[in-house]
């Protein structure tokens, strides 16, 4: 943890000169963090935290211990690089604060929500699948087996996080990252995008984007480049990102960045290149139209600065292009035709 608060420090010192003046920096006190509100009838809930997982009597020793470990590989996640994780992602890199926290993309309502129908794959996905959804694309990777000791553990974690939670409640406030709607303005700006990166984002991710490692380990994870998300995560697409953004980012102050401050930057990372998106068909516009679904929010297949973005063979670190899990996997079973009594 050293290297970590004292390269805090001297970021948050560069951060104070580097920010222009109209920024107003605010501290980290949490009184000061702008964070959208719930709306009436929405449905908060409080995940437990570790000390709740420690302490919790009902808890037998084994199912404690899965616990915790999938506790440990959400937040480091890097002790499966090379193995599921071929970027220098952790879950907590995008799911902050444990993954309890609103409007960082809370895990729990995962659990309670699951199976469901998803739009991005067209089937009824489990809990299971939907972590695998991350492995493939915010890891760049390819997921542990089902049911496997690493699969089953970080199941665990993500029900435990829901522990008293609702069952099917879809009305949650705070649930994924998208408070800003998914219109992107008719002005946003990938130059004044660039503006907003130089003074608030580079200190800690990097003039290029590509993140800080202390000793090896991932201090300050990439926005873009081969250890990034690749062009299938979530958060390519530019309102989910400038929704994380604005309500996360810069780290600690989140709600410090306008609207357009946070769309021009998420516009300006979704333009930079990144592993290519594992349903790549071999040519990057025609990908876009058969995922339009998805691709409609990203930058995927369109030309900016002059290059079609996307269009390559770079799968980062991974050594393949597309990991099990998009492999077809619907529900084949008719409609019952009728329910014995
Ligand atoms: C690069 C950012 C990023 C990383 C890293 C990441 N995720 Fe996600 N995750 C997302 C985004 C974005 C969504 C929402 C996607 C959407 O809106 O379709 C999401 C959604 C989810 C959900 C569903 C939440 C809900 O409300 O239903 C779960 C569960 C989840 N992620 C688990 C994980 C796990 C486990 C890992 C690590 C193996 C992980 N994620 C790593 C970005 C990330
Ligand atoms: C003080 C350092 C710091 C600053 C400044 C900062 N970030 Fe981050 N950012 C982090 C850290 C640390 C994480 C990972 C959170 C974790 O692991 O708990 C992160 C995570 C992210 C992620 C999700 C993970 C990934 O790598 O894709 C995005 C996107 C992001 N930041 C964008 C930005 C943008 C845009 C800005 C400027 C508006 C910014 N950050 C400013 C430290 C910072």
């Amino acid at each position: 943890m050293k290297p970590l608060n004292a390269l805090f420090i001297s970021m948050s010192a560069a951060l104070l000169f580097g920010a222009s003046a109209a920024f107003a920096i605010q501290s980290n006190d949490v009184g000061h963090v702008k964070l959208p509100s719930m709306k009436p009838g929405q449905y908060d809930h409080q995940a437990p935290t570790l000390a709740d997982i420690q302490n919790d009597k009902d808890l037998h020793p084994e199912l404690r211990k899965v616990i915790l470990k999938g506790r440990d590989l959400f937040m480091n996640t890097q002790q499966l690089r090379g193995k599921y994780v071929f970027n220098d992602m952790n879950c907590k890199s995008c799911h902050m604060g444990e993954g309890r926290m609103a409007w960082s993309g809370p895990v729990w309502p995962a659990a309670t929500t699951l199976p469901d129908f998803r739009g991005k794959n067209g089937h009824v996905n489990s809990l299971e699948e939907r972590i695998a959804g991350c492995f493939s694309y915010s890891m760049n990777g390819t997921p542990p087996e089902y049911g496997s000791d690493t699969m089953l553990s970080l199941v665990a974690y993500h029900q435990y996080m829901a522990k008293g939670a609702k069952l099917y409640d879809r009305n949650i406030g705070g649930r994924g990252f998208s408070s800003l709607g998914n219109e992107m303005p008719k002005d946003i700006s990938f130059t004044q995008g660039a503006v907003v990166y130089a003074h608030n984002c580079a200190v800690c991710h990097g003039p290029n984007g590509e993140g800080k490692k202390v000793n090896g380990e991932v201090v300050f994870p990439p926005l873009w480049g081969d250890a990034s998300y690749n062009w299938g995560a979530g958060l390519s697409r530019v309102f989910t990102a400038a929704s994380f953004i604005k309500n996360n980012m810069p780290l600690g102050q989140p709600g410090r960045l306008t609207d357009k401050e946070a769309w021009d930057v998420a516009y300006f990372i979704n333009a930079q290149e990144r592993p290519q998106d594992p349903r790549y068909t071999g040519d990057a516009k025609e990908t876009r139209e058969k995922y339009l679904n998805f691709h409609k929010a990203t930058l995927y297949g369109t030309e900016i600065n002059g290059k079609v973005l996307g269009q390559h063979d770079n799968t980062g670190e991974k050594p393949f292009l597309k990991p099990e899990v998009l492999k077809p996997r619907t529900f084949t079973e008719g409609t019952p035709a009728s329910s014995p009594q």
